[in-house]
């Protein structure tokens, strides 16, 4: 059985992060989505916000039979053994990722060499698109529609209404 990961802090889940997980589910058994919850890393949403995002969207697309949300903690490659999973799932947006993609992919595969990590470059409408793009211009109440999943929309702006940003 082929199972892969797709990591990701998806504070939150963007429409680019949905891209991805539609195309990497088509070459997987099953695909577990990890969000990754590390202090050291803060994030806008909490972990049970961003997971709860994910869930939601993989319900409204029909995609919550194979594809699951987990939140891990500590290294990927750990929670990638116990999850029984052989890839490791990312996206490419553009050169500038490529470096820090680089090194990841590399420094996982000598920690677990069992693991390999699939790239998918990301379609072109999504290259420039990332989480803290969505955070900025959801901050300052401009429109987000376009960029992250429909669903959870007003539970962005809800969240940056209730830090008193907008
Ligand atoms: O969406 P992001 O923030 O670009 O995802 C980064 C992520 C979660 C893939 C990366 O930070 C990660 O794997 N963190 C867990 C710790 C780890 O295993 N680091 C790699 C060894 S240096």
């Amino acid at each position: 059985m082929k199972v892969g990961i797709y990591p990701g802090s998806f504070d939150p889940i963007t429409l680019g992060h949905l891209d991805i997980i539609i195309r990497a589910s088509k070459l997987m058994d099953h695909l577990v989505i990890g969000v990754l919850n590390n202090i050291s890393k803060k994030t806008i949403f909490t972990e049970d916000e961003r997971v709860r995002f994910i869930e939601r969207v993989l319900k409204e697309y029909n995609l919550d039979s194979r594809i699951k949300v987990e939140a891990f903690q500590g290294l990927l490659v750990d929670f990638a053994k116990a999850k029984n999973a052989s890839f490791i799932v990312r996206g490419l947006r553009a050169i500038t990722d490529f470096d820090y993609e680089l090194q990841l992919a590399q420094t996982n595969h000598k920690i677990m060499p069992d693991i390999d990590t699939i790239f998918f470059t990301t379609r072109l409408e999504y290259s420039y698109l990332s989480s803290s793009t969505v955070r900025e211009i959801a901050s300052f109440g401009g429109d987000i529609k376009q960029f992250v999943p429909e669903c959870i929309v007003q539970s962005v702006y809800d969240k940056f209404k209730a830090i008193g940003s907008v």
